[in-house]
């Protein structure tokens, strides 16, 4: 199979979807993105059934994509929040694409949160080799744990979720997130791209700052993307 029969059911859905000027300016975003993190290896889909871990927990779980800096830059754009001061904690991080996109974003400190003991490998060299890259001054953590049992802690102060499980496990983090809250009250950011669930944050009485259709963000998020707040 050549490169053209490989993706042209993509592309024919795109330009049906989208349109040929808005195609050709994803394709040539997509391209940079590419070439800007070339080094690093975040690439491909990797089905839950070819995960590592627990089989219990790959049940729950959704097949690992890297989050694209595009759609990240555009839930955050125009958020008031102090990114400098502020700590990331990224569930279901995979292979931390995420985590550097936020480094970039100006946050303080990024935490990964992964259950495949492979995948957070991965994240763990892709952020040593970021770090390195930027002169050793990225404040990163990489924990290779499941979601739901991860112990929040009170400096983490905005939560990221790219659709990484369902609302099994997404109800037990949200359980530990109002926890950690009544121990720590602080101002809080829920970030949730390809927003599935998103009855299970606004169950919780979270705020919707932000809502980004899956137009506005891309054909192929059907879900869209939210940013929550708790004030
Ligand atoms: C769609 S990928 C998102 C990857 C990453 N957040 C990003 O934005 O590039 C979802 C990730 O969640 C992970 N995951 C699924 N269930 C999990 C769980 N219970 N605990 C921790 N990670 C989980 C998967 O292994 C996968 O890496």
């Amino acid at each position: 199979m050549n490169i053209f029969e490989k993706y042209r059911g993509k592309l024919q859905r795109s330009l049906s979807g989208r349109g040929i000027f808005n195609t050709i300016s994803l394709i040539f975003s997509k391209s940079m993105h590419r070439f800007q993190f070339r080094k690093y290896d975040f690439w491909g889909l990797i089905e839950t059934s070819e995960l590592d871990g627990s089989e219990e927990l790959k049940k729950h779980a959704v097949k690992y994509e890297a989050s694209n800096q595009i759609f990240f830059k555009k839930l955050l754009d125009n958020v008031e929040w102090q990114f400098e001061t502020s700590t990331l904690v990224d569930f279901g991080c995979g292979k931390g694409a995420a985590l550097i996109y936020a480094t970039e974003f100006g946050f303080k400190k990024v935490i990964g949160v992964e259950f495949s003991h492979n995948l957070s490998q991965l994240a763990s060299d892709n952020l040593k080799k970021f770090s390195v890259q930027k002169g050793g001054k990225v404040s990163y953590e990489i924990v290779n744990i499941d979601a739901s049992q991860y112990e929040i802690p009170s400096e983490a102060d905005c939560f990221y979720f790219f659709n990484p499980f369902d609302a099994f496990i997404m109800e037990k983090v949200f359980q530990n997130i109002v926890k950690s809250l009544e121990a720590n009250p602080r101002k809080i950011l829920i970030v949730y791209l390809n927003a599935v669930y998103k009855e299970v944050i606004e169950n919780c009485g979270f705020k919707r700052l932000k809502y980004l259709s899956k137009d506005e963000l891309d054909y192929y998020f059907y879900n869209g993307g939210c940013v929550y707040t708790n004030e």
